[in-house]
């Protein structure tokens, strides 16, 4: 078992290598009251022993789960079984739970403790850690949420043996950009015929840690984990979601390698390592042409944008992250047209 300490605006520990069976049988005799908050499609995969002290919330799966009114019936839950600031909440699922269920213990009597045991890969290396956690308002994704990280996250990597293979693709977009903005020997890892999710895994937390310890509300150097985000999110938003996150931030962080060549000198073959190690895991890497003016538009109304300026994350080189803050219209018509 691997552990990453993680000493944000408080310190907690993620366990790489666990047996989810343990962890939870040890939380829940832990505990006072635990609340177990679970898509009801995991259920099959993960059983949870009943308990006096346990109370299972099955939630819907996927983004459906990022809805007011499934925080609703966990407040009501919370509140007919009388929780209190001692008792405790675990998220089991992928990021979409983490992000419910970080929420909803953000937010009861102002903050109670909660815990993640991260089922897919996305929420392994992102979600789980670094403390964001948000539902979605009808029109946009994670505008309501808060900044409350959890006590532990322990990470079972037999999870990733059923994950779908869309979902694992989904997650590498991740660990591809955490090795392009801070860890050149996660790229190495990825380039090998037998992968070590362990090694991976462990090498991209540390990446997202080291993030976060410096600056967790994210006032500006948490940003470079942004890396490929900006046109990602816009193209997440534009194709109504039947992209995946990971999918679309495949296509940013192509998009971001691009300006980086052209307003920063990232060479030629590492805009191609780009392209190269993002379509090895059967990840999106262009976008219709047509679409430009609708990203553009999306872009312009991100919570991120400042001074009306679109601001991205470029490189220099690997492990070199840049603030780009300003680009004008001619240069991201440029880049995108190498994307497209
Ligand atoms: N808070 C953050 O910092 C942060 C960062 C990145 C993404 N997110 C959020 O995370 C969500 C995306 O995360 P995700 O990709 O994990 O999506 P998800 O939680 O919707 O899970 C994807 C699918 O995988 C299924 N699944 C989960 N674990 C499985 C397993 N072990 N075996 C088989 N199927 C399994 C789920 O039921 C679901 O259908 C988005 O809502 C995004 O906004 C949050």
């Amino acid at each position: 078992m691997k552990r990453i300490k993680i000493n944000s605006e408080i310190k907690y520990s993620v366990k790489i290598g666990i047996n989810h069976q343990g962890e939870i049988a040890n939380l829940q005799s832990r505990s006072a009251k635990l609340m177990i908050i679970i898509p009801s499609n995991l259920t099959q995969l993960i059983k949870i022993k009943s308990s006096k002290n346990t109370f299972v919330i099955k939630v819907p799966n996927g983004e459906k789960q990022k809805d007011i009114q499934v925080l609703r019936k966990i407040w009501r839950a919370l509140e007919v079984n009388e929780f209190a600031r001692n008792d405790e909440i675990l998220a089991i699922g992928g990021g979409a739970t983490s992000d419910l269920a970080g929420f909803a213990a953000a937010t009861w009597l102002r903050g109670i403790k909660w815990h993640v045991m991260p089922t897919t890969l996305a929420a392994m290396v992102d979600a789980a850690i670094g403390g964001k956690t948000a539902i979605n308002s009808p029109g946009s994704k994670n505008l309501i949420g808060a900044f409350h990280s959890p006590s532990s996250v322990l990470i079972d990597l037999s999870f990733l043996q059923s994950l779908g293979k869309r979902d694992l693709s989904a997650g590498m977009a991740e660990v591809i950009k955490c090795g392009f903005i801070a860890d050149k020997k996660i790229l190495d890892l990825l380039e090998k015929d037998v992968l070590n999710f362990s090694e991976i895994i462990c090498r991209t937390v540390k990446v997202k840690a080291k993030v976060i310890n410096k600056d967790f509300k994210e006032s500006k150097y948490r940003e470079i984990l942004n890396y490929g985000h900006t046109l990602g999110h816009a193209i997440e938003k534009d194709s109504k979601y039947k992209l995946r996150h990971g999918e679309a931030v495949s296509i940013g962080l192509v998009f971001a390698a691009e300006l980086g060549a052209m307003k920063c000198g990232l060479s030629q073959s590492e805009v191609d390592r780009h392209r190269q190690l993002l379509s090895n895991f059967n990840l999106p890497i262009t976008y219709a042409k047509n679409r430009l003016p609708s990203l553009l538009k999306i872009m312009k109304s991100d919570k991120k944008v400042k001074n009306d300026q679109i601001r991205f994350i470029g490189l220099s080189k690997t492990g070199k992250p840049v603030w780009l803050e300003a680009v004008n219209q001619q240069e991201i018509k440029r880049a995108y047209g190498r994307i497209c």
